[in-house]
């Protein structure tokens, strides 16, 4: 897939995800391969209007890159602002969100309310294409509702326009994030254009991602929720498509030395211990997948505001893990049926 100066094969993504995919997430998932992250979306009006929240998110460090930067809005001209504004943070591409379904976003004519008006859609597209020096991509869903699926349409009218890739959540916005993604729709948008498709819904696992690419033709593949504490799975699908052998899962001693350092990483990023701590909180479910009795752990770290409480009970954690189960593999472990007192 080339998107700009960026030429990746069988690329395996993390997704825009709003509170989620922060700078200190983005850095840890490149580290486990993710080939491209994207920032959390960036309201165009906060941008032209220096809103310090919104001038946060634009903040980059090198080890992020290839990254994109996407913004949202339903003004073209305060998008076209903003897209100057972004520059600054120079990212390799930027990305429009014409696919978030939340009501105050769509409330403002944007994200997914440009699927209810893909001439606007395309004018956006066009007049950021127009606007900025660096590839533009879109991301978006199949339609407003299922009634309503414009994604071949509105792909090649985005094509059209010089759009760089085109990111598709395979739902429409009436479903929100319920019922399942339907792939079947990036092998039809592959059919009728000729730049890079990204696959985006669903894709829970690296057997997801091997599937996705064998069954669709797609030329990358966006991981969102399944990577939220699992940095891991990014890792893993490239193990899959290299070699075609799953890897074993994540030791619990690596899942718990990652879980403290992407802590570590969220409390420097956010300058406020406290505030950092109880945001992190939701990654716990996560990094602790899979390993025994995490819940009564997790209902633990829950209460923590600072990092040291943090630290000492999955330290602890780790040992009790050591001395009940030694080294056996996850995968053992996990079919193990005893009851386990931490
Ligand atoms: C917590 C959360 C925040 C999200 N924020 C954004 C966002 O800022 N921009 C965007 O384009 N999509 C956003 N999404 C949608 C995801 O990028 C992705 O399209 C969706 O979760 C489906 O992919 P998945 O099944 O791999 O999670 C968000 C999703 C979640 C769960």
């Amino acid at each position: 897939m080339k998107i700009g100066s960026l030429d990746i094969e069988q690329g395996i993504l993390l997704a825009p995800m709003e509170d989620v995919s922060d700078s200190p997430f983005r850095r840890i998932c490149r580290h486990f391969g993710a080939d491209i992250v994207y920032t959390e979306f960036i309201s165009s009006d906060g941008l032209v209007r220096n809103a310090p929240r919104s001038f946060q998110k634009l903040k980059i460090q090198p080890e992020e890159h290839p990254i994109a930067v996407q913004i949202f809005g339903g003004d073209i001209p305060t998008m076209v602002e903003a897209a100057r504004v972004a520059m600054q943070s120079n990212p390799d591409f930027l990305d429009i969100n014409c696919g978030c379904w939340v009501k105050n976003v769509v409330a403002r004519n944007a994200g997914a309310a440009l699927l209810k008006d893909p001439p606007r859609m395309v004018a956006m597209a066009r007049a950021l294409v127009e606007a900025v020096p660096l590839p533009v991509t879109v991301k978006t869903r199949l339609g407003w509702d299922r009634t309503s699926i414009v994604i071949c349409d509105v792909a090649r009218m985005l094509e059209d326009v010089g759009i760089a890739a085109l990111a598709i959540h395979c739902r429409t916005r009436d479903m929100g994030h319920s019922g399942s993604a339907d792939w079947s729709w990036v092998a039809r948008v592959k059919d009728v254009v000729s730049i890079p498709v990204i696959l985006n819904g669903d894709v829970k696992s690296a057997q997801d991602v091997q599937r996705a690419f064998r069954e669709t033709g797609c030329d990358a593949v966006m991981i969102g929720r399944a990577a939220i504490g699992n940095p891991f799975i990014f890792r893993q699908a490239r193990a899959l498509l290299r070699t075609g052998q799953p890897e074993p899962l994540p030791s619990a001693d690596e899942r718990i030395a990652v879980c403290l350092e992407h802590l570590c990483l969220l409390i420097e990023h956010c300058g406020d211990e406290r505030r950092a701590t109880i945001e992190f909180r939701k990654f716990y479910a996560g990094y602790l997948k899979a390993l025994p009795h995490a819940a009564n752990v997790r209902r633990e770290l829950m209460a923590f505001e600072s990092y040291l409480p943090v630290e000492e009970r999955l330290l602890r954690y780790a040992e009790e893990l050591q001395t009940q189960y030694g080294s056996l593999p996850l995968e053992e472990i996990e079919t193990m049926d005893e009851t386990y007192a931490c």
